[in-house]
């Protein structure tokens, strides 16, 4: 993936208007609660962007918590708000890299948190990449919580084309290691109030 169109991305638009924007997502936020009980646990927000996700994971006591993004641009104004916030990005850890190539520690993380990432790995190549990185970066019985387009949803996003999934298809992708806890559907309202339709599951990571 070429990181310098992200960057561009995150150069010319503002965190707010573009279109994965979420101001907050108390449904998300209750489950990995529910999920991730020891605020000690290692949470790792994957091609996190600039999402607003962290600040609140900060301000309910997570303590070790890691961002990994393409954009430098897109890490940078997230420090940059934490810090306007006053909240402690002490805890934080940055990561500038293409996650289908990022060396992460070995079944380290207890929570694998994806929001409209995965679905850019359009080649069979890159999804198992993705997903050999992922596995070597959970801990055994680790909880991976990824959200794509639906299998109905838009055929792009950014100007890039994505993969869509339905609950099965995104099963058989993953392998027999991940153990389905749940999934939903969600319609997400662009800032400008076009309907997109994700798929929200949660996985138990059993290799
Ligand atoms: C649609 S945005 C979603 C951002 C964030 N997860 C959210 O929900 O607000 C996709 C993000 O994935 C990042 N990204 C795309 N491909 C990536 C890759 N191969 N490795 C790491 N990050 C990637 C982009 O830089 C961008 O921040």
């Amino acid at each position: 993936m070429e990181n310098n169109y992200w960057e561009k991305v995150y150069q010319s638009k503002q965190v707010d208007k573009v279109s994965w924007y979420q101001q907050q997502d108390l449904k998300r936020l209750a489950l990995i609660q529910h999920h991730v009980v020891d605020l000690k646990s290692n949470l790792i927000d994957v091609g996190s962007g600039a999402s607003l996700l962290i600040d609140q994971l900060i301000e309910i006591g997570y303590k070790n918590l890691y961002l990994l993004d393409l954009s430098e641009t897109a890490l940078n104004t997230t420090k940059y708000r934490l810090k306007e916030k006053e909240l402690d990005a002490g805890h934080v850890q940055w990561q500038v890299a293409d996650i289908c190539i990022a060396q992460l520690p070995t079944q380290f993380f207890d929570l694998w948190h994806d929001r409209a990432v995965f679905h850019f790995m359009v080649t069979e190549t890159q999804q198992q990449q993705y997903i050999d990185v992922m596995r070597h970066a959970l801990k055994p019985n680790g909880m991976v919580m990824i959200s794509t387009f639906a299998e109905d949803g838009p055929t792009q996003c950014s100007g890039l084309p994505v993969e869509r999934y339905s609950v099965n298809k995104l099963a058989m992708t993953l392998g027999q290691d991940f153990q389905l806890i749940q999934h939903d559907t969600e319609i997400h309202l662009t800032p400008w109030g076009t309907e997109q339709k994700f798929l929200n599951t949660l996985w138990r990571f059993q290799g």
